[in-house]
C-alpha cells in the first residue's frame, strides 16, 4: 500500500532505507527538532507544480482564462507569492485578506473580493485600491458599493453571485450551491439585480459567479449549475466557476480523485457547450491547490490504553479543525517507522487526539507500530484550511510554517509567543 500512500503526501514525498520520511528532501524527524511542534511543512515543488498544472490545464482549452487562488485556504506571503510567481490572480473574502495579497505582491488589477456580509470598510477598500472586480452577494452589497464608488468617483467592475440550486456530494458545511444557502442570489433574482445595475453608473456589471461547494470528488455538478446560471450570461463577459475540486486525504480516496486537467475539461466544455464561446472562464481552486503540499508534524506526548489506544499528541483542533467541523479523517504515520510494502500498515489500531478540552479533539485513527512518547507523528494533506483555522484554545499558540525544498527548510511564518496569545488583553 506504500504507493497509494505517498500519493496522499506532496510529490517527491520518499521513505528511505532506514524508515524515515523525507520530504522536499528534508528528513521529516530532523524538521521536528530544529522548527519545533506542532509545525505546518509545506513542500515547495508540490505548490509550484499543482500552480502550473492549473494555469496550464485551464489555458490549454481556454487561453484567455482568470485563475485565482482562493486565498481563504493558505493565507500567509509566502504562499500567497508562490501562487503570483506562478501566474494566479487572488481570492480574497475580507478586507484582512486583501491586505495579504497586497502585502504579497498582488497587483489590484489581479484581485477580487468575495464575502456574504462585506463591511463599508471593505467595499471601500476594493474601491480605493481599483480591485479586479467585487462579487456581489446581494443587492444591499449593490446598492451600498454604487453609493461608495460614486461618492469617490469611480466605476467598480463586479460579478453576481449566483446560487445554481445545485447539490454535490459534500459535507453540508461546505456545501454552497443549494437554494438553501447564506450565499449569492437565486437564479431570478439575480436577473432582477443585472437590471438593477444597468440602472447603477458607478457599477459595471462585469461577470457572474457561482461556487456549489467544496471537497467534491464527483465533476457533474459542476455541468448542472452552468446549465442553472447559462440564461442569465447574455449579460456578461465573464463566468466564474469558483473552486471546488477535492483531494484525496486518504490512501482509499486516491483512485477517484479527478485530476486537475479533467476538472478544468468538465468545467470549460460545459461553458462551451452551454453557454458558448464568446465568455472568458474564470475559476478560483483553494484546497486543491495547497491542501497536498502541506502535511502537519507533531510529537506524540502519551499513549495510553483502555477500551482503545489512545495517542496524545502536542496539537490538535487548534491547528486542524477540520475533524471537529466536518469529521474530516486523516491518515497518519510515524516519521521514522514509515509503512513500506505491500499489505496493511504494520501495528495496533489507534486514536490520536489532540490536547484540547474537548472529547472531539480528534486528530486522526491510525494502525501504528509501537507509538512512543518523542514519536514524531506526521498527518498529510493538512495544506489547505489547516493554517487558515488555526485557533488558540486552550492558550496553545499557533504554529509556525516551515517551506523546505532541495533538503533545505525555512520559516514563513514563526511560531506564536505565549506573549502574543493575551498581548490584545488590556486588564
Ligand atoms: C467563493 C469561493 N470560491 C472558492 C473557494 C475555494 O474552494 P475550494 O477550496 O473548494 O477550491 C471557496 C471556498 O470556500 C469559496 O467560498
Amino acid at each position: 500500500m506504500t504507493d497509494a500512500l505517498l500519493d496522499v503526501y506532496p510529490r517527491g514525498t520518499r521513505r528511505d532505507d532506514d524508515g524515515r520520511l523525507l520530504l522536499g528532501g528534508c528528513d521529516a524527524g530532523g524538521l521536528a527538532r530544529e522548527h519545533g511542534t506542532p509545525a505546518y511543512v509545506v513542500v515547495e515543488d508540490d505548490l509550484r507544480a499543482q500552480a502550473r498544472a492549473y494555469v496550464s490545464a485551464f489555458r490549454a482549452l481556454a487561453p484567455d482564462a482568470h485563475v485565482s487562488f482562493a486565498s481563504k485556504a493558505f493565507p500567509c506571503t509566502a504562499i500567497l507569492r508562490i501562487a503570483r510567481e506562478e501566474g494566479l490572480g487572488c481570492d480574497v473574502a475580507s478586507g484582512g485578506e486583501l491586505a495579504l495579497a497586497l502585502n504579497a505582491g498582488f497587483a489590484p488589477a489581479d484581485v477580487h473580493l468575495h464575502g456574504n456580509a462585506k463591511s463599508e470598510a471593505e467595499l471601500a477598500a476594493a474601491v480605493e485600491h481599483g480591485l479586479r472586480q467585487v462579487v456581489l452577494d446581494g443587492v444591499d452589497d449593490a446598492e451600498r458599493l454604487a453609493r461608495i464608488a460614486a461618492e469617490r468617483g469611480r466605476v467598480q467592475a463586479v460579478a453576481i453571485r449566483v446560487t445554481p440550486d445545485v447539490r454535490g456530494d459534500t459535507h453540508d458545511g461546505i456545501s454552497t450551491g443549494q437554494a438553501d444557502s447564506k450565499f449569492g442570489l437565486g437564479v431570478d433574482d439575480a436577473r432582477s439585480l443585472i437590471d438593477r445595475i444597468g440602472t447603477m453608473p458607478s457599477l459595471r456589471l462585469e461577470g457572474l459567479h457561482f461556487h456549489v461547494g467544496s471537497q467534491l470528488l464527483e465533476l457533474d455538478v459542476f455541468r448542472r449549475a452552468v446549465a442553472a446560471v447559462a440564461p442569465l450570461a447574455g449579460a456578461v463577459e465573464e463566468l466564474n466557476l469558483g473552486g471546488g475540486l477535492g483531494v484525496a486525504y486518504l490512501r482509499d480516496e486516491v483512485a477517484r480523485l479527478p485530476s486537475v486537467e479533467a476538472y478544468a475539461r468538465e468545467k470549460v466544455s460545459a461553458v462551451r457547450e452551454l453557454v458558448g464561446d464568446r465568455i472568458r472562464i474564470a475559476d478560483e481552486p483553494g484546497r486543491s491547490l495547497v491542501g497536498r503540499a502541506g502535511v502537519t508534524l507533531y510529537t506524540v506526548q502519551t499513549v495510553k490504553r483502555n477500551v482503545r489506544t489512545w495517542v496524545g499528541v502536542d496539537g490538535g483542533m487548534a491547528d486542524n479543525l477540520r475533524p471537529m467541523l466536518y469529521g474530516a479523517r486523516y491518515e497518519a504515520q510515524i516519521v521514522d517507522r514509515f509503512p513500506a510494502g505491500e499489505g496493511p500498515d504494520p501495528g495496533e489500531p489507534c486514536r490520536i487526539v489532540g490536547k484540547h478540552c474537548e472529547s472531539s479533539d480528534v486528530v486522526a485513527d491510525a494502525v501504528l507500530p509501537d507509538p512512543r512518547p518523542g514519536d514524531v507523528l506526521v498527518t498529510p494533506v493538512t495544506g489547505a484550511y489547516g493554517h487558515a483555522m488555526a485557533n488558540v484554545y486552550n492558550g496553545v499558540p499557533r504554529p509556525p510554517v516551515v517551506l523546505v525544498g532541495d533538503g533545505r527548510s525555512r520559516v514563513v511564518v514563526r511560531r506564536e509567543r505565549v506573549d502574543e496569545l493575551w498581548g490584545r488583553d488590556v486588564g
